[in-house]
């Protein structure tokens, strides 16, 4: 990408992808650089304590204040999208500082612990905030992938012209359907009944469709008995062929609720998982420091 793009060039840059490489990266190189500084520090110190380093140590005080700090910093980003501003690269500045910022806590709480953990809240908020983090992880992917796809697939017109399609492929089976005995009409119906486009939530995220009734339908029919006729052979054929064109569109279909789930399922995660951490994070300090 050329600076000579213009204006459509920039204004590309200021959708989601672009807070990635904002600035050449600037957010990942400093993110990067303290991340290493403290990685540098903490083997320095940890090299001349006696004790194991912990989160109490002076070390740990240090680390434990710019994890807390960066954390509410990074809860702000609410409430930062919310203001609305005049520059319009000021919140892409944001983003790019949140997700960098956001990453290097892996580094500089893991080593605030002093890799101590246990089945206390101190834990409780270090397995919130990695829970964060991931699911902000996979939204990253999910901006960064997944609108380009949803749009090679051409979005909402497609989803309507692929429910279509399964509705007139469904048609077809039940016509083809109709000179089968009872164990091949059983079949087709299992496929044209049966078969549950989406399946919930956790289904659309993981795209986990293994039993999928017109796969099912599509072994039993491979299971049937010889067909006693050349004509019922050529409507098995026929209706084999019927139902693995819709497996493709099932497929596709569920591919592209798959992208929008993501594209929206990782914030449900991601911001409760928020308020949940500042609770868990202050019993931790507010513990810490009464049992001082
Ligand atoms: C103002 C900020 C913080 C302060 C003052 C602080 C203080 C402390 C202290 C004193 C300890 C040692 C406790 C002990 O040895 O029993 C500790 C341990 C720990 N801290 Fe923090 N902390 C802060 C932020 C954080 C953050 C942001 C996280 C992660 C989200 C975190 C997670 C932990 C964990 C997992 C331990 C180890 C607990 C264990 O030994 O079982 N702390 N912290
Ligand atoms: C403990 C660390 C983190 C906290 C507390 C945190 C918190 C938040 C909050 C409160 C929002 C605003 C959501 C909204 O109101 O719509 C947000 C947005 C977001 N976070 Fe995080 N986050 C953290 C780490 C991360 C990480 C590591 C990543 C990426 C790897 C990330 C990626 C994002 C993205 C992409 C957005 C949406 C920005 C937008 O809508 O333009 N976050 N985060």
């Amino acid at each position: 990408m050329t600076a000579a793009g213009g204006h459509t060039e920039r204004v590309r840059q200021r959708t989601h992808e672009g807070f990635l490489r904002h600035k050449g990266f600037r957010w990942a190189q400093i993110a990067a650089l303290l991340c290493l500084v403290v990685v540098a520090v903490y083997f320095f110190v940890a090299a001349r304590l006696q004790e194991p380093p912990s989160g109490g140590s002076w070390l740990g005080y240090v680390l434990g204040t710019l994890s807390a700090g960066l954390i509410v910093w990074l809860a702000c980003l609410g409430i930062r999208k919310r203001v609305i501003t005049s520059g319009h690269y000021s919140l892409k500045a944001w983003v790019s500082a949140h997700v960098y910022l956001g990453l290097s806590l892996t580094v500089l709480a893991t080593l605030h612990t002093g890799f101590q953990f246990g089945w206390n809240v101190h834990t409780l908020a270090y397995v919130l905030m990695m829970l964060v983090i991931a699911s902000g992880a996979i939204g990253i992917w999910a901006y960064a992938t997944l609108p380009q796809r949803l749009h090679g697939n051409r979005g909402e017109t497609t989803r309507k012209q692929m429910l279509e399609a399964l509705e007139s492929l469904d048609q077809q089976l039940r016509d083809l359907g109709q000179p089968l005995d009872r164990a091949g009409a059983q079949i087709v119906r299992l496929s044209v009944e049966e078969t549950d486009l989406d399946g919930g939530f956790w289904r659309r995220m993981t795209g986990a469709y293994g039993d999928c009734a017109n796969l099912r339908a599509m072994r039993l029919l491979k299971a049937l008995p010889p067909a006693p006729n050349p004509r019922i052979a050529e409507v098995l054929g026929k209706i084999d062929t019927v139902m693995q064109q819709k497996a493709d569109v099932l497929g596709l279909a569920r591919r592209q609720m798959q992208i929008t789930a993501a594209l929206e399922g990782w914030l449900f995660v991601h911001i409760p998982a928020t308020f949940a951490l500042l609770a868990a994070l202050t019993a931790h300090v507010v513990s810490v420091f009464a049992y001082w």
